[in-house]
């Protein structure tokens, strides 16, 4: 039988973050971040990423002002917090190797300033990271997704004063010194281009907060200091504990010209540009030329310590982790082209690719070319941390969720993957599917985004048991995962109606 052979260290794995599955939102000491500000918007279109992601100082303080969790959806989460023991177990059933989630900087530092970490948080992390270990599954930890304190944001302006750069440090050292003899893998900022997309989110900027201020300068600014902070971390790692692996992690959305007319050709390939650039900085440890350029025609200005160049261009990242979930296409002149609905960068729409409801377009040979094109340009072992579908399950009278277009992406996606693995000469640490659980969707707040491998009983709304059930997906990556190293090609070619749970357990 014809198989993909991969290395038996290959990591497989689920993913997901602290802000979109805990909740516990003011338990044990936790403190507000800005994810609790976040509000589920019923009336705003859900394709519209721009308009789900912007956020203005009187939102954050009707949130504040509100101690409920009916509408705030990241306050409860999925119960994460509370279910931890069982969820583990559950997915460890699968066979799972890898579990990417992120730690709550509130948690641990819950005014991100106080000058003593908060034990009951690092206890939980400590227990959480044991609970994998129980069942070998190597934790790979994110230190910041999503979820600065509130309170930096109000009173520092967030990642845009660098008093910030000096609290993180703190932060992710008392972590890191605390988890060391558990977790190998550490990423220190999640998606950390997505401050250009939404910088609230991403990076706790509120645009007016800077009334007086170019708000790109200050989102460039707060960009700098993080890659100040993330260097920083890597530099202490590899001085204190030289087996722990750093990486970077970036948003891999492949770019394509819209036709062959090399006009276009050339736009996708500046925009592929900006999205490199940010994997340049960690990688090749300095801003590219390219970039500087930019920002110079575009008058922003950055403000640096002299030690800045030279700290990013010697502490440089270990391996490159990356989401992948879609394409987009581009021209150089897109009026009267169809344009995509839910644009992560402006993109117009590709005739040869399906879309999902949310109008992210499907395309798994993308993930392939992700991994030659960033494989080629750093030759440094990778790493897909997130990769998934959100989509509205249905739930049947009898407890099943018949997920098949999720497991047809996985199919299509982790093929792709494994193609490259054998033909490309590529490095490749693991996969992560993006969904453990079913949690808060981080641009629209619903759950019925759903991307879980295992369902909860939970609308938009917080009504429901959150009870867990697991979904036609779950058996699926069970069985993909039941083969270990050698994964027979014609798995790949089989009818999904062979999923269910009597065939695989
Ligand atoms: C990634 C984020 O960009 O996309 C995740 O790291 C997020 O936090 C995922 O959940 C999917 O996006 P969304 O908005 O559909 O949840």
């Amino acid at each position: 039988m014809k198989s993909y052979q991969i290395d038996p260290d290959f990591l497989w794995g689920v993913a997901t973050s602290a802000n979109q599955v805990e909740g516990g939102w003011n338990e044990d000491g936790k403190g507000m971040s800005i994810a609790d500000c976040l509000r589920y918007r019923p009336q705003l279109d859900v394709t519209n990423y721009k308009a789900t992601n912007s956020i203005s100082s009187r939102q954050v303080k009707e949130a504040m002002s509100d101690l409920s969790t009916k509408n705030w959806a990241k306050r409860h989460g999925v119960d994460f917090y509370h279910n931890y023991h069982e969820d583990i177990k559950q997915l460890a059933a699968m066979g799972i190797s890898a579990f990417r989630f992120s730690i709550s900087w509130a948690r641990i530092f819950p005014n991100g300033d106080d000058q003593e970490p908060n034990q009951a948080g690092l206890d939980y992390y400590l227990d959480l990271v044991k609970e994998m270990n129980k069942y070998n599954i190597e934790p790979i930890m994110t230190l910041s997704h999503y979820e600065i304190p509130l309170n930096l944001v109000l009173n520092y302006d967030a990642w845009y004063d660098r008093r910030v750069i000096g609290f993180f440090d703190r932060f992710a050292k008392t972590v890191i010194d605390y988890l060391h003899d558990y977790v190998k893998y550490w990423i220190p900022i999640n998606e950390i281009d997505s401050i250009i997309r939404h910088p609230f989110s991403s990076a706790g900027l509120i645009e007016d907060r800077f009334p007086n201020k170019n708000f790109k300068n200050v989102i460039y600014q707060a960009m700098h200091n993080q890659f100040v902070a993330s260097a920083r971390i890597i530099k202490y790692c590899h001085e204190t504990y030289p087996d722990l692996k750093i990486g970077c992690m970036i948003t891999s959305t492949m770019v394509y010209p819209y036709n062959s007319d090399p006009r276009n050709v050339l736009r996708a390939t500046e925009i592929m540009r900006n999205v490199y650039a940010f994997s340049d900085i960690q990688i090749r440890g300095q801003y590219p030329k390219y970039l500087l350029k930019k920002l110079k025609e575009e008058d922003i200005k950055i403000e640096e310590k002299a030690e800045d160049a030279d700290l990013i261009k010697r502490n440089t990242a270990d391996f490159i982790a990356f989401s992948y979930y879609s394409s987009v296409c581009t021209a150089y002149d897109t009026r009267g082209l169809q344009v995509t609905k839910a644009n992560r960068i402006n993109g117009v729409y590709n005739k040869y690719l399906p879309e999902s409801e949310w109008g992210w377009q499907i395309d798994p040979i993308g993930l392939r070319l992700s991994l030659i094109k960033l494989y080629d340009r750093y030759q440094k072992p990778l790493f897909i941390v997130e990769n998934g579908l959100g989509a509205s399950d249905v739930l049947t009278n009898d407890k099943k969720v018949h997920d098949d277009y999720r497991i047809c992406y996985l199919r299509d996606h982790i093929h792709q993957m494994l193609i490259s693995l054998v033909e490309d000469g590529i490095e490749l640490i693991g996969y992560c599917v993006w969904g453990t659980t079913d949690m808060i969707s981080a641009s629209s707040n619903q759950i019925s985004k759903r991307y879980g491998l295992i369902y909860v009983d939970l609308d938009d709304e917080g009504n429901g048991t959150y009870k867990r059930y697991r979904k036609d997906s779950y058996y699926w990556y069970k069985k993909l995962l039941s083969f270990g190293n050698k994964i027979p090609m014609s798995f790949f070619d089989e009818p999904l109606t062979h999923v269910n749970e009597s065939a695989v357990s």
